[in-house]
């Protein structure tokens, strides 16, 4: 019998072709049928498949196996970013299009390449072998890419179906197809939207001008206010849970084989700009930040229009990292716009959620505990001899940017660590038009996990 799993590019190709946008209502249909499709796949793999209901998106919760097993959770996300600006993609971002060895579309790389990596191995496994003796849960989510909301509320209900040994994360990145990272930590975010009110509405600024501040301005003056010249947030206390990078985190980085001017080259800029005491590729997993996403107010549209606007806005979040809390940075950062804004002008601050730093000590290295369960430890052991057999080089360990919160509630509801196999890259552009995967890093990837889910059964 043939399935979809035999030719994996084609099935990313039709994973794809779900337009599963998370963010935008208009793209429900999409949603369901990406969910349908990774189920139908879990069920050729003789899962059992259960789809469980949450106030937005279902969780795909699957199993297969004996639960005496040593028992393996694997973590995926069916949503993906929306595709705008539409205009700047190359092809359509959902249907899926081959081009110079990447398969192009939304979602390609983040994350429905890498679960059908974990897949189509696991398919070419169960197909050899099909008692492998290892328990899986599949834990497949369709809210990722909006923050997770009902995540927490699945958890504490379902908690007991994932209880296993180790959680199985592809949805980091790796610098190419010569070389993969095992990523150790990702960073937390603390979301906040900013609202200014000046007068009741929109006036003449010939007639009142003068007369009163603006909120435009007054906006101007908080966001000035948030950083030093040197790059420092300047919000009180926020550095202070603080931790530095242990001395392996910086010898792991100096195996980074990207230079800041290949960097610099990538991003389209001419100079960085990193906290003091800070390399750009240290800050970028080493420090928080506060970065404005959003700002308006006023006219924007063509030409120009003599107005002082009633209102201004601005969004921000906060990356984290150990030890700062999502909790205790929101109140910070409110409490220090609060104090900015002039008083002519009334602010209010409202959080919209987040979530804690995560960090993973491999274990074997400085600072682990050596009482990991034995999966764990022979997850990270094995990971590390199939990378190197199948792209030639040894992972480096290394802490990522970005966030995945439900790691983190994963670890303190079921006490679940992540093994994180990074297997996107800068240039597969996640979040941007023509987003796309890799079709080498797929191919040696996919033979990674044959290997890895073999030998983490035997
Ligand atoms: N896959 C990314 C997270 C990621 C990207 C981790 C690069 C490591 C390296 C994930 O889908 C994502 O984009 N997460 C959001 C979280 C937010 C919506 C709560 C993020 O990091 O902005
Ligand atoms: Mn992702």
């Amino acid at each position: 019998m043939t399935v979809i799993l035999d030719d994996p590019v084609r099935a990313l190709a039709d994973y794809v072709s779900h337009d599963s946008v998370s963010a935008d209502s208009c793209f429900a249909s999409g949603v369901a049928a990406a969910r349908d499709f990774a189920c139908e796949r879990l069920r050729e793999l003789g899962f059992t498949v259960e789809i469980v209901k949450t106030p937005i998106n279902p969780v795909v919760l699957a199993t297969r196996g004996d639960p005496s097993w040593p028992h393996l959770v694997i973590y995926g996300h069916y949503d993906v970013q929306p595709p705008d600006p539409l205009d700047l993609w190359v092809s359509d971002p959902f249907e899926a299009t081959v081009r110079d060895g990447r398969l192009y579309g939304r979602g390609a790389a983040d994350n429905k390449g890498p679960q059908i990596v974990h897949m189509t191995a696991l398919h070419r496994v169960l197909k050899e072998n099909p008692d492998l003796p290892l328990r899986i849960t599949y834990l497949i989510e369709g809210e990722e890419e909006i923050g997770s909301p009902s995540f927490r509320g699945f958890l504490e209900e379902r908690k007991d179906s994932l209880l296993g040994e180790l959680l199985l994360v592809s949805d980091t990145g790796s610098p190419g197809p010569d070389q993969l990272v095992v990523t150790t930590g990702l960073r937390g975010l603390t979301a906040l939207e900013v609202k200014l009110f000046g007068p009741r509405q929109d006036l003449h600024s010939g007639v009142h001008g003068g007369a009163l501040l603006n909120p435009l301005q007054a906006l101007m003056k908080i966001g000035s206010s948030l950083h030093d010249d040197e790059g420092r947030v300047t919000v009180p206390g926020f550095y202070d849970a603080v931790v530095a990078p242990e001395q392996w985190e910086r010898e792991e980085l100096s195996r980074l084989p990207l230079t800041e001017d290949k960097y610099a080259e990538f991003l389209g800029i001419d100079e960085f700009s990193p906290p003091p005491g800070y390399s750009p590729l240290e800050a970028i997993r080493f420090c928080p930040t506060l970065e404005f996403n959003g700002v308006g107010g006023g006219y924007q549209g063509e030409g120009s229009k003599t107005v002082i606007p009633a209102e201004a806005f601005a969004k921000i979040t906060c990356r984290l990292v150990p030890n700062q809390s999502s909790e205790d940075i929101a109140n910070k950062v409110k409490a220090a716009v609060e104090q900015f804004c002039p008083s002519a002008i009334r602010c209010e601050v409202f959080v919209k959620g987040g979530g804690d730093p995560y960090v993973v000590i491999p274990p074997g290295k400085p600072g682990s505990s050596g009482s990991e369960p034995h999966l764990m430890k022979k997850a990270f052991d094995v990971a590390e001899g199939c990378i190197e057999g199948s792209f030639g080089t040894k992972p480096i360990y290394l802490r990522e940017g970005g966030s995945i919160p439900i790691i983190r509630d994963l670890k303190e509801v079921a006490g679940l660590e992540s093994l994180m196999i990074g297997l996107f890259t800068n240039e597969d552009n996640l979040h941007s038009p023509n987003e796309s995967f890799d079709l080498e890093i797929m191919e040696k990837a996919i033979s990674t996990f044959e290997a890895f889910f073999k030998q983490l059964a035997t």
